[in-house]
């Protein structure tokens, strides 16, 4: 069972683990010490009993919306329900602060990232053309989290 809490600096190390093995440019522990119980930044952690973190997110708040820097499940334990779990907790917590919508850029080629938010109602607004290394595509995601009702049915 997991439970999804607020990222404290406690969690930076096992944070960090997982973005150098997923991203290929990994936030260090220190700059994820550095988001923690900052004004203006939303990041919560997945941790099961014993207190590994299984998964996270984070995302800025500017002018009324929230821009997604990261989530991420840990590598052995995807495919388990945990990145849903980790979106229905962020459009949640969009919500309770009252933010207009959540965007976010991602790799055209990762489909497994773009099922999980299209599964959550995220609609593509726009390509930015040759982002990653001047040579994929990025795909920008918006959902309208005032007023839509995709978290309800989920
Ligand atoms: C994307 C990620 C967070 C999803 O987490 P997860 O725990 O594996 O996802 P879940 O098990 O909750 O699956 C949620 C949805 O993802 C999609 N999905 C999962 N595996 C998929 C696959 N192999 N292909 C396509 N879609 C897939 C589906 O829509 C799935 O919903 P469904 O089970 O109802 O069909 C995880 O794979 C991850 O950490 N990837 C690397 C980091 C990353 O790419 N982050 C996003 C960019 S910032």
């Amino acid at each position: 069972m997991i439970e999804i809490v607020d990222m404290a600096k406690a969690h930076a190390k096992q944070v960090a683990e997982i973005e150098k093995n997923t991203f290929a440019e990994p936030w260090s522990e220190a700059q994820i010490e550095e988001i923690c119980g900052k004004f203006g930044v939303v990041a919560r952690v997945a941790v099961d009993c014993d207190g590994s973190v299984a998964g996270y997110y984070s995302y800025n708040s500017v002018c009324g919306d929230g821009y997604i820097n990261n989530v991420a499940v840990r590598e052995d334990l995807r495919g388990k329900g945990i990145g849903k779990a980790l979106m229905r907790d962020m459009i949640y917590t969009a919500s309770l602060y009252g933010l207009q919508g959540l965007t976010l850029e991602v790799r055209s080629s990762n489909a497994r990232a773009r099922g999980l938010y299209e599964t959550f109602g995220f609609e593509v607004g726009g390509i930015r053309k040759k982002f990653y290394q001047n040579t994929e595509d990025a795909i920008i995601y918006w959902l309208n989290v005032g007023g839509n009702d995709n978290f309800k049915r989920q």
